[in-house]
This record gives structure tokens, C-alpha cells and sequence, in this order.
């Protein structure tokens, strides 16, 4: 059995042996390789190198504090470790043990998937600390336009934009994080590479703010735990395009994996390993599900949340007119209420599955508890309610919900309310009462209410 390691001081946090044994299974690889973490003191690292050395550790992933004091136990250097100085990965070659770093490529790929250039463009980051320097130098080598380094000690910052500037050639200013007002002004990607936002560091909040931010600009974050970081809610809030850190822990950790073992590993396995992990730990959900009476505003929030949040949006009345080839009038007249619900159990365990959604759900979804039960699996479920003269009011001239197609209308609604009420509270996590509000702030609501829960890209 090869030993594969993460190595650092705190380690408890790492994701990295999630997602390197999902990749190991997924391969098949289970009798040949196994990774863990282990936590090991500043005078213990020499030792750890001998292990490596001696062949007892086939591989090893270094992470903080150690990224730069592991080197002056090392052999050899990378191009990459030697131009960045600090490592991520260390192997055995040739009887050498090798310091290689795979962030900056990880940071540059995590970027890629999302469609994100760095080529050609202004990028500021924000640290200038291990993990800053491997970006910085990746992004400076796939030729940005312009770099600025923002750090808390300039000295840093003004350190690390000179060592770019002379050995790449690359356009580089350095300041301090104050500065950053000014600087994101014109910036198409703004990467932040300092550990604030981190859970543990989580009242040392960045201060950027939504207004200070263009919706023009990309928004990294490479802290993952937690994915959505204050910088990151605060971009959303801008309508910026956000990038959260688990693409980066991925690709940095794939690049890793290949050298240890000489296989591709499927990315899209580790990544869904550590989607996961969070969202059992966190109790975080992939979708939102938009539930309640008729008129109460489902559809019309729901559009405009999953524009803000960058996340599909999908009608289950929608969805069941489009594969039945008739609308949902059509299908109470000619087919029944009862067939009508059977067709909304189907579509509901199709989009229930799905990731990255806002589902707006007709309003007797929630009769049935099999529907509720697979919403639940991977959504956070908000209840939006309205007074029962507003529903009225919001539903006067609508022909086309058949259970309102009833002379007694307001009788009907009535009903329809007080017999479903504790099916609707039974299956929220969160109620809104819109009956007084806007669009607008109803949907603001629903952001602040599922601020945390919902794990969007
Ligand atoms: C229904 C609500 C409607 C639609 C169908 C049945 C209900 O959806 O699914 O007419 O039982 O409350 P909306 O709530 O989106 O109008």
C-alpha cells in the first residue's frame, strides 16, 4: 500500500483526504493507494521528509504553515515551487525528493471552468502570503495585463509585485488591502488569497462591500470552508460573477494526484466528494424550492432569485405542461386532479435531483409528503404566504388555475388556505409573508433569509 499525506499544523480542517480517496476508489485503486492527513510539528518536518525519502510515504500534499519552511529539507525544486517558493506537493524522483506547486495551475483551471480569463485582463489579489504567490506568479505567466497585490503589510505586497516584475516582465502594482476601493474600480477578476473569511478567522471580515463592486467583475474566493465566504455574498449581492475555493482545492489536488500516481483523476467525483462532505457538515442544500398558494408570488421571485444567484430556474407546472404537451387546465379538464398530481410526483423527483436551482413549485405540491420528502433531500424549502384578500386580489383575472375556476372564488380560497395551512408550515424551513411587499424585497428576504444554507456555484 503507497502512503499518500496531507501534512500541516492545524490539519483537522483539510478536505484534501475526501476528495483524493474518492478519486482512489472511483479508479480503483483502493489496494494500491490510501491518503490521510497528519498533523506534524515545525520540528518534526525533516523527519517526514526522511519517510518520504526512505519510500514509507509515497507522496505528500503541505499545507499551511509549513508551504515555504518545508523547502530547506527538500533536494530539488520545481520550475514552479523555485519561481513561487513555496510548495503543495512533494515525490520522490530519480531518489530526489522534488518540491512542486500545483495552486497557481489549480487557481487558473478553477477559473477556466467557469469561463474566466485571466489572459489580457487587469486582476487584483488580494494577500501575498504562500497560496497569493503561486496565483500571482501563474496569472503573471498566462500574461494578464496588469496585476495588483493588495496586502495588510505592504512591505509584502511590494516584495512579491517585484519579484514578478523581474522575473516575468509582467505589469505589477503592490499596496495596501486599504486600497482596494480605489483599485476594483476597473479590475475584470479580483481574487482574494488571504485566509479572512476563513471560519476560523470569520470576524475579520474583508471590507469590500457590494457597492464598492461592478457586476463586470469575477469574484474569487480560494478560502472553502465555508464556500461562501462574506466577500462572496457580498459579490452575489453586486451581481457579480462568483468563483467559490472548492474548484481550486480540486484542481490543485488533481494535478497533485497525477504526479503521485500516474492517473487522471475524475475531477467531477472529487468535486461532488467535497460538495457532499459540506453539505451533510454544513447543512447546506444545492436548490431552493419556492412553495405556497396560488398568487403568493412563487414564480415571479423565484426568476428574479435565480438571476441574482446565478442559478437555473425551474417551474414544475412547467415542466409537467411541456411533457404532457398540454397546459395544466387541459390536463384537470380532460384527465382529473388525480392524474394531474401523479404527473407532479414525476416531475418533482426529476428536478429534485437536480444541482444549481430555484424551483418554483405549484401550489398542492405539498399535499403529498413523497413530494416534500425528495425537495428536502437537496433543497432549502421557503414558504412564501399572503393574506388571503391579497391572494384574491393577486389572482382577480387568472383563468388559468382550474381549482379558482369556481363562481364562489373567495369561498374556495378560503378554503383551499385553512386546509393546506399546516401541510405549507410543515414542510418549510423558512416562511415570508409577502402581502405587503415588492417584488424586489421579497426577494431580497429570501437571500437574507437562506444567507449560509444554500451552496450555490
Ligand atoms: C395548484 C396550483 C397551481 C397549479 C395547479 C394546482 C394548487 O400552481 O399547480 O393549478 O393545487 O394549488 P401555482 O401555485 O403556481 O399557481
Amino acid at each position: 500500500m503507497k502512503q499518500l499525506v496531507v501534512i500541516g499544523n492545524p490539519i483537522k480542517h483539510s478536505l484534501s483526504p475526501i476528495m483524493h480517496n474518492a478519486a482512489i476508489g472511483a479508479l480503483k485503486l483502493e489496494k494500491m493507494f490510501h491518503y490521510e492527513k497528519l498533523k506534524v510539528e515545525e520540528k518534526d518536518l525533516k523527519n517526514f521528509v526522511e519517510k518520504i525519502r526512505s519510500g514509507e510515504i509515497t507522496g505528500a500534499n503541505v499545507t499551511i504553515p509549513y508551504k515555504t519552511t518545508i523547502i530547506k529539507y527538500l533536494d530539488v525544486l520545481t520550475k514552479e515551487a523555485d519561481l513561487i517558493g513555496a510548495v503543495n506537493t512533494i515525490y520522490k524522483q530519480n531518489d530526489k525528493v522534488v518540491g512542486h506547486n500545483t495552486d497557481g495551475i489549480g487557481c487558473l483551471e478553477a477559473l477556466g471552468e467557469r469561463g474566466v480569463e485571466t489572459a489580457e485582463k487587469k486582476v487584483v489579489i488580494l494577500g501575498a502570503g504562500g497560496a497569493a504567490r503561486a496565483i500571482a506568479f501563474a496569472i503573471a505567466l498566462n500574461n494578464a495585463k496588469k496585476l495588483v497585490i493588495l496586502n495588510r503589510t505592504v512591505s509584502k505586497a511590494d516584495e512579491l509585485a517585484k519579484s514578478i516584475k523581474n522575473k516575468i516582465g509582467t505589469d505589477v502594482e503592490s499596496n495596501g488591502l486599504f486600497a482596494v476601493g480605489e483599485v476594483v474600480k476597473d479590475t475584470d477578476v479580483l481574487i482574494n488569497c488571504t485566509s479572512l473569511g476563513m471560519k476560523t478567522v470569520q470576524n475579520k471580515k474583508i471590507h469590500i462591500t457590494s457597492t464598492m463592486l461592478s457586476k463586470n467583475i469575477t469574484v474569487m474566493d480560494i478560502v472553502y470552508d465555508p464556500p461562501q465566504t462574506k466577500l462572496l455574498e457580498e459579490a452575489k449581492k453586486a451581481g457579480c460573477n462568483t468563483v467559490n475555493g472548492i474548484g481550486m482545492l480540486v484542481y490543485q489536488g488533481a494535478h497533485s494526484f497525477n504526479i503521485w500516481t500516474g492517473r487522471k483523476p475524475p475531477t467531477n467525483v472529487m468535486k461532488n466528494a467535497i460538495l457532499w462532505h459540506i453539505k451533510k457538515t454544513k447543512k447546506m442544500k444545492s436548490n431552493i424550492a419556492l412553495i405556497g398558494f396560488m398568487g403568493v408570488g412563487k414564480s415571479a421571485v423565484g426568476r428574479s432569485l435565480a438571476e441574482k444567484l446565478d442559478m437555473n430556474f425551474i417551474e414544475i407546472d412547467d415542466l409537467i405542461e411541456k411533457k404532457n404537451g398540454r397546459s395544466i387546465l387541459e390536463i384537470f379538464e380532460k384527465e382529473g386532479e388525480t392524474r394531474f398530481r401523479e404527473m407532479e410526483t414525476e416531475v418533482v423527483r426529476e428536478v429534485a435531483m437536480t444541482d444549481n436551482a430555484v424551483i418554483s413549485c405549484g401550489g398542492g405540491v405539498v399535499l403529498n409528503e413523497i413530494n416534500v420528502a425528495m425537495l428536502k433531500e437537496n433543497a432549502i424549502v421557503v414558504l412564501l404566504t399572503a393574506s388571503s384578500r391579497t391572494i384574491q386580489k393577486r389572482t382577480l383575472n387568472d383563468r388559468t388555475r382550474p381549482l379558482l375556476n369556481t363562481r364562489k372564488r373567495s369561498e374556495k380560497i378560503n378554503e383551499l388556505l385553512s386546509s393546506r395551512r399546516i401541510c405549507y408550515e410543515k414542510a418549510a424551513d423558512h416562511i415570508i409573508d409577502t402581502t405587503s411587499l415588492t417584488k424586489k424585497e421579497v426577494t431580497e428576504k429570501v437571500l437574507s433569509t437562506i444567507k449560509g444554507n444554500v451552496l450555490w456555484r
